[in-house]
């Protein structure tokens, strides 16, 4: 279902992403992140494992935008979010390959907990992005702000994680004064970028 929420910049629409609008997605992460997403990545959202939202802005507020960009006045995916639910602490506490871990070995770490955590949940943030021409505007707050809600909703989540590469300053900016705290550095955690180093970073909620 389409969200109208205001910004500060004016109205924009949050979409589910699906498979009508799965290509948006696409586009907008590869003009924002260096790296290729796999086909698996789009897969897990369509199969409903993974949830993500676009941020779309309808004229003419990209009219005025556009004009230094790519000149069209139609509406605009501008930024995307896509997140996964996890055992709560998975982010912190997993000691095998965090990127290929799937849902067989969440199911046995979330067994080894003591019961208080088996029942509990996190969000984990996969990606989030914004268009250059279009940050500053609160529109990535609105699309964090947004799947927080959808998490709590559907699953009960106790906390958001995330990792991020240690040398990009703009998002732990933004994550710092979203709230977020830095719980852990993970050397060597990437593998094709560098540096390979990245933060954890953890909101309570
Ligand atoms: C990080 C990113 C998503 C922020 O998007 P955005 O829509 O510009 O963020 P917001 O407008 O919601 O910013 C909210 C606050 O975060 C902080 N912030 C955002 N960008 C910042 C910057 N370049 N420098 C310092 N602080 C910044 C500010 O405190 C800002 O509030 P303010 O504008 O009132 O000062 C965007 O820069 C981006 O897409 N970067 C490339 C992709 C990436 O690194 N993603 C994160 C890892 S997955």
């Amino acid at each position: 279902m389409d969200v109208a929420v205001e910004t500060v910049s004016g109205p924009i629409k949050l979409p589910r992403v699906g498979s009508d609008n799965v290509d948006f997605l696409q586009r907008l992460n590869s003009a924002v992140f260096p790296v290729k997403y796999s086909f698996q990545f789009y897969k897990q959202i369509l199969a409903g494992e993974t949830i993500g939202r676009l941020a779309v802005l309808d004229p003419p507020f990209t009219a005025s935008r556009a004009a230094m960009s790519s000149g069209s006045s139609a509406p605009e995916c501008v930024g995307a979010i896509v997140a996964r639910r996890q055992p709560y602490d998975f982010t912190q506490s997993y000691k095998g390959n965090f990127n290929t871990a799937d849902s067989d070995d969440m199911y046995i770490y979330r067994s080894r907990l003591e019961f208080q955590h088996r029942c509990q949940n996190e969000m984990y943030v996969m990606t989030l992005g914004v268009l250059p021409q279009y940050r500053h505007l609160r529109i990535a707050t609105t699309l964090l702000d947004r799947l927080i809600s959808d998490f709590s909703q559907i699953y009960g989540i106790h906390q958001v994680s995330l990792h991020m590469q240690t040398n990009n300053s703009v998002a732990l900016a933004f994550y710092l004064r979203y709230g977020f705290k830095i719980v852990k550095t993970v050397p060597g955690y990437y593998k094709n970028i560098d540096p390979p180093d990245a933060y954890i970073l953890t909101l309570t909620l």
